[in-house]
C-alpha cells in the first residue's frame, strides 16, 4: 500500500499509512530484525485493537507483550511511563524490540516516550486509533507526560518508524472525541491550506451527525502535518506553527484539571488567539468569524469555560515562553501564519490575553 505521506527527518524517512486493516497493515511493515514487539496503549484502546494486532505479529516476531495503562490524562504521567519500563525490563525486553504505540494521542505520546529512553532508546510504531491521533498526535516524534506544573513539559524527540491510521478504528471513537479530532483538522487548515478550510466549512454545513471527516481530507490534514515536521524536525522555529491555540489551549486543560479534552481545548484556543491575531498581525475579521462559525458547526466549544484569573499563572508555564513572556503561534490569514524575522511564535502581552479572553462586545 502507498503511504499517504512520508515524514522526512535527519534520521531518514518513515511513512504514513492508512487503512481499514492495521493488523496486517502492521504485519506487512514489521522488520524482521524486530525480535519482540511490545503493545502499548491505554485501557480503551489495549483490551479493544491489541489481540488482534498481537495475533498478526505472533508469526513475524517471537514474543508480543501487551501492556495497557488508565486512559485519561490524569495518568499520562511520569509514573505511567515508570511502571511500563519496569514491566519491560521485567518481562527481558531487549533493545532490538520494538514499541507499538496502540490508541489516541495518550497512549502514543507515553509510548513513544518510553521507547525513546527503555535501554537508550528502541524502534517504535504508532497505530493511531482516535482521530486527533491520526491528524496529530501520531506524526512528528514528539513524545511526553504532563506534570502538575502543566502539560506536556517533559518529553523528548523520537521519531515513529512508521504510523498506522486505523480507519476502521474510528468506528467505535465516541462522538465527542471525533470532535476533538476535528479541532486539530481545522487547525491544520488555518495554518497551511485555505483551500481545505473551505472544504472542511462545506463537509461541515452538509454533514448530518458525527458523519467521520471524509478520506481526502483527512489525508490532506496528514500530509500538512508531515510537511510542516519535514521542515522543522526539532521546531527550532517553523515547526512552532502547530501550536496555533495551543498556548491558551494547554492553560485552559491544566486550569480545567482535564476536565476539558485537549480538542476541545485547542477550539477555545484558536478563538481566543484568533482574536490576539487580528490585533497583533492583522488577521481579518472575516477570517476569525469564519473559523469560529465552523468550529461551532462542528458542535466545537469557541468560550472560555474558566476566567483568566484561573489560566494567568499556567500561561507562563508554556514551553513557548521566553524570559517570562507568553508566546503565541498566529495566523496572517486563513491559510498563512505570521512570521516575523524567521519566528513563526509572536510575543503576547499578557493584559491582551486578559482583554481579548471574552469576546469585546
Ligand atoms: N505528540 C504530538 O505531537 C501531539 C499532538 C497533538 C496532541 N497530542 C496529545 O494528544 C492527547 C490527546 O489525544 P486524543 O484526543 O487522541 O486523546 P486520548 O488518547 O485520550 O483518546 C481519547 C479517548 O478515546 C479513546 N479511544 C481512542 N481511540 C479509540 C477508539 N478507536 N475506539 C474507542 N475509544 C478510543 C481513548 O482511550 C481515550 O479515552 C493530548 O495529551 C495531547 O497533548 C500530542
Amino acid at each position: 500500500m502507498d503511504p499517504i505521506a512520508q515524514v522526512q527527518t535527519a534520521g531518514g524517512s518513515y511513512p504514513v499509512l492508512c487503512g481499514d486493516d492495521a493488523p496486517a497493515l502492521l504485519a506487512q511493515l514489521w522488520d524482521a530484525r524486530w525480535r519482540q514487539a511490545a503493545l502499548i496503549g491505554d485501557s480503551n484502546t489495549l483490551p479493544r485493537f491489541g489481540p488482534a494486532l498481537a495475533a498478526a505479529l505472533a508469526p513475524r516476531c517471537g514474543e508480543v507483550l501487551q501492556l495497557a495503562f488508565p486512559a485519561g490524562e490524569a495518568h499520562k504521567t511520569r509514573a505511567t511511563k515508570q511502571q511500563l519500563e519496569d514491566c519491560l525490563l521485567e518481562a527481558g525486553f531487549e533493545r532490538g524490540g520494538c514499541v507499538v504505540g496502540v490508541g489516541g494521542g495518550i497512549a502514543l505520546d507515553v509510548a513513544g516516550f518510553v521507547a525513546s529512553t527503555l535501554l537508550r532508546g528502541v524502534a517504535h510504531v504508532n497505530v493511531a486509533t482516535s482521530l486527533l491521533a491520526q491528524v496529530d498526535a501520531a506524526i512528528g516524534g514528539k513524545t511526553g507526560v504532563n506534570t502538575a506544573q502543566g502539560k506536556n513539559l517533559i518529553g523528548t524527540f523520537h521519531q515513529p518508524r512508521a504510523v498506522l491510521i486505523d480507519c476502521a478504528a474510528l468506528a467505535s471513537l465516541p462522538a465527542a472525541e471525533l470532535r476533538n479530532g476535528l479541532a486539530e483538522a481545522v487547525k491544520h487548515a488555518v495554518l497551511a491550506d485555505a483551500p481545505l478550510f473551505a472544504a472542511l466549512e462545506a463537509w461541515a454545513d452538509a454533514r448530518v451527525g458525527d458523519a467521520p471527516l471524509p478520506r481526502p481530507l483527512l489525508a490532506r490534514c496528514v500530509q500538512i502535518k508531515a510537511e510542516v515536521v519535514s521542515r522543522d524536525e526539532r521546531e527550532q522555529a517553523f515547526r512552532q506553527v502547530l501550536n496555533f491555540g495551543h498556548t491558551v489551549a494547554h492553560a485552559i486543560e491544566a486550569a480545567s484539571a482535564h476536565a476539558v479534552a485537549h480538542g476541545a481545548a485547542v477550539a477555545i484556543g484558536m478563538v481566543v488567539e484568533a482574536r490576539v491575531a487580528e490585533r497583533l498581525c492583522g488577521f481579518p475579521v472575516a477570517d476569525r468569524e469564519r473559523l469560529e462559525r465552523l468550529l461551532a458547526t462542528l458542535g466545537l466549544p469557541t468560550a472560555p469555560p474558566l476566567p483568566f484569573a484561573a489560566v494567568r499563572e499556567l500561561l507562563g508555564h508554556d514551553k513557548k515562553t521566553r524570559a517570562g513572556v507568553v508566546h503565541c503561534a498566529l495566523p496572517a490569514r486563513l491559510g498563512q501564519m505570521h512570521e516575523a524575522a524567521g519566528r513563526w511564535a509572536l510575543p503576547t502581552p499578557i493584559e491582551l490575553l486578559a482583554e481579548l479572553w471574552e469576546p469585546v462586545r
